[in-house]
């Protein structure tokens, strides 16, 4: 049965949507998971010629689900077809790396997919679109597409490195034998590469310094940074190929904290536009950072206000997502 809802129809787009990690993302996403039980979505995927047949099949999987706020599934290999008026692209659709290579050694290839991408999100897509890159190399790739996509504005792109954070979060709470809920203010800084720094300096167990819990400096300098930089390369090597459900997870995750705002005194990792960074890194770059969702102080009051009146649909349905400060960089 339809779930009612009187919100309007969110479209996401999903590229890569006949790959392992759509598999398991685009179920989280008709389900709910990710933007709410009373949030409609349509989901439009992209594909290439070469992944068609699958992409149906994964559309009529998704059909036979009979999710009731799925309302529609569309498949299309037209990057300008199908981002036509979204207001979410995961771009995941990317040639991955095999074991031995680098993320870097995709440059070239997925370069150009990105560039191509970025220009049909500026033509057809929403104009206050968000893109999750999280195709490799994902920083690269989300300055390349946010450069051919101007009409959007530029803090709308990310690069997941939520993936990132949430390994440390767990190889923290493992250390200090707690349950990982009770870690937090865990940054990733740089790329969504072996050079990436995770902060375990900031880090904060059960809200005490994360080094002063764990109290063993030379494994968090030498093994914890280590493990974090290579846990994707390592599982490759296991599995034969590259993660897939934590990278899913790792998404709705980022996505969730781009819709929610961030809990006092935490934040959350991303790979953001450098212009106007706090922090003194080279700007026009994308480099993952702390960051924080917030609602403005006009925006909580107006909800108040006009909650029980009409027009309450209107705000909240049109005009408040436009108003919405989706990240601070804090
Ligand atoms: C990961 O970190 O697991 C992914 O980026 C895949 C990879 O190439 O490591």
């Amino acid at each position: 049965e339809k779930t009612k809802s009187w919100k309007s129809l969110i479209n996401i787009a999903v590229s890569g949507a006949a790959g392992m990690i759509s598999n398991h993302l685009l179920f989280k996403l008709a389900s709910g998971e990710v933007f709410g039980s009373d949030q409609p979505i349509a989901l439009k995927l992209l594909g290439s010629e070469r992944s068609f047949q699958a992409l149906e099949g994964v559309a009529m999987e998704l059909e036979d689900s009979l999710y009731p706020l799925l309302r529609e599934v569309s498949i299309g290999i037209d990057p300008y077809e199908v981002f036509q008026d979204v207001e979410w692209a995961l771009l995941i659709g990317a040639k991955p790396r095999g074991p031995g290579m680098e993320r870097a050694d995709l440059l070239d290839i997925n370069g150009q997919i990105f560039a191509e991408q970025g220009k049909a999100l500026n033509a057809v897509a929403s104009r206050n679109a968000k893109v999750l890159v999280v195709g490799n190399p994902c920083n690269t790739n989300a300055l390349i597409c946010m450069k051919n996509a101007p009409n959007i504005p530029a803090k709308n792109f990310h690069a997941l490195t939520r993936l990132d954070e949430n390994r440390a979060k767990c190889q923290l709470a493992l250390k200090a034998g707690v349950f990982y809920d009770k870690v937090s203010n865990v940054t990733i800084w740089g790329n969504h590469s072996t050079t990436q720094v995770p902060d375990f300096l900031n880090a904060k167990i059960d809200g005490r310094p994360a080094k002063e819990v764990i109290n063993d400096i030379k494994w968090l300098e030498e093994e914890f940074t280590n493990i974090i930089q290579n846990r994707g390369g390592v599982l490759i090597k296991k599995w034969g190929r590259s993660s897939a459900a934590s990278t899913a997870v790792s998404m709705v995750d980022a996505i969730k904290s781009l819709i929610t705002p961030t809990p006092e005194g935490d934040w959350f990792s991303s790979g953001v536009y450098t212009n106007g960074n706090p922090y003194g890194i080279a700007e026009d770059i994308v480099f993952s950072m702390p960051c924080r969702s917030q609602v403005c102080d006009f925006c909580v009051l107006l909800d108040l206000l006009l909650r029980f009146s009409f027009s309450y649909l209107l705000w909240r349905n049109y005009f408040s997502p436009y108003f919405r400060e989706m990240v601070t960089m804090s």
